[in-house]
């Protein structure tokens, strides 16, 4: 066993409810890697080794419950076609599914790595990574695997859209059948785009069959629900019992009423709306109705290319009206819950001690200093 001290802690936020808030003048320990004490720095405990982080303010480190991180390709023109008045569809995912298939295995790892690495200097110690850019049984399986090498987290998203010229009930058969088996030794989880106003995503009877065959498989679930318009997304998730459903854009009363008191986190990508233009989801009125909230960065090449949860907080406090300490909680613990862990996502006893530090006095910089790169990742 090796114990490590962390002192110089000038504010830290552990979402110990023993504590009710943020303790300042603090100290932490962990042994192996997980934490066995916090508390005031006058009282820390001696230890094998010594972190003295002069002031900083720490934070448990991001949880980035939602990223697209395996494809390759790039998409920057249909980003600015973007702004000047194109409307958002999924059109383009087939050009990065062309890209993606192309690609060789070094190639996808190399660029995984880097956004892998992205993140982490913005202070995410846990990414979730999802495939649906192969849409064919091998490159699902390619995709999933190369998750796998940096995460445990991996969602298996064949029902991302049915790919150009593929037969809809054809490739609805093939990713319940062959693809699933190929695919589910290789993730946790399952996901679908439940989008049926979109002609190329899938209605909620499809989504179900889709969801259904993956928790027979044993994945957990997931789902994209409720982003361009409202659906059955969410009310599909709660009744199936999904770990989450995100984005929650377009959000009825009956999906708040199913929402809150269920085991379905909301997952919100803010990073989204900004890199589509389009109108926030109403965090506000999820919260108040009691839902436990996410937030994620839904990191892709066609919605948000963006690793950043720092930024993901700044548009939650800014455009959604979420306070500073919601929008941090709902980026740590609340994509711990997303992705039904307890050991990330907190700092209390018996955490993994995954911190983010902050070049910040207070966690409050995070909304603050936008575009400031103040966070990032330290595993003891
Ligand atoms: O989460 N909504 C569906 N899937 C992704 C975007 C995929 C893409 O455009 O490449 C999302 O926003
Ligand atoms: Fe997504």
């Amino acid at each position: 066993m090796t114990s490590h001290l962390v002192t110089g802690i000038g504010e830290l936020t552990t979402h110990d409810d023993r504590f009710g808030g943020p303790l300042p003048d603090a100290a932490l320990v962990a042994e192996d890697g997980v934490v066995t004490w916090v508390g005031a720095a006058r009282d820390a405990p001696a230890a094998d080794r010594r972190t003295d982080l002069g002031g900083a303010a720490v934070i448990p480190g991001f949880v980035d419950s939602h990223t697209h991180l395996a494809f390759a390709g790039d998409r920057s023109a249909e980003f600015e076609a973007r702004m000047v008045g194109a409307t958002y569809t999924g059109g383009g995912i087939a050009t990065t599914v062309a890209a993606t298939r192309a690609a060789s295995d070094d190639e996808l790892r190399a660029r995984l790595r880097r956004l892998v690495d992205e993140a982490g200097r913005q202070g995410t110690t846990t990414l979730e990574i999802k495939s649906g850019y192969g849409l064919d049984v091998d490159t699902e399986v390619r995709l999933l695997r190369l998750a796998r090498e940096v995460t445990p987290e991996t969602t298996f998203l064949g029902a991302h859209v049915v790919p150009a010229g593929v037969d809809r009930a054809d490739y609805l058969a093939l990713v319940i059948g062959p693809m699933l088996a190929a695919c589910a030794p290789h993730a946790r989880w399952a996901d679908v785009f439940c989008e049926p106003a979109s002609p190329l995503a899938f209605d909620g009877d499809e989504a179900r069959a889709v969801l259904q065959a993956a928790a027979a498989a044993g994945l957990g679930l997931r789902v994209h629900g409720n982003q361009l318009a409202p659906g059955p997304g969410i009310r599909l998730a709660v009744e199936l019992g999904a770990a989450s459903v995100d984005h929650c854009t377009y959000v009825s009363d009956n999906d708040v009423a199913a929402l809150a008191g269920s085991g379905t986190v909301a997952t919100l990508l803010p990073g989204v709306e900004f890199s589509t233009r389009s109108p926030y989801p109403d965090a506000r009125r999820l919260l108040d109705a009691g839902v436990v909230v996410a937030l994620a960065s839904d990191c892709n090449p066609g919605t948000c290319y963006s690793t950043s949860m720092p930024l993901m907080i700044a548009l939650a406090v800014r455009e959604m009206r979420m306070t500073v300490t919601e929008a941090v909680r709902a980026a740590t613990l609340g994509g711990a819950l997303a992705l039904r862990r307890d050991d990330v996502g907190h700092l209390r006893p018996g955490a993994r001690a995954h911190l983010a530090v902050l070049d910040a006095p207070s966690h409050r910089h995070l909304a603050y200093r936008p575009g400031v790169p103040i966070a990032r990742a330290l595993d003891l």
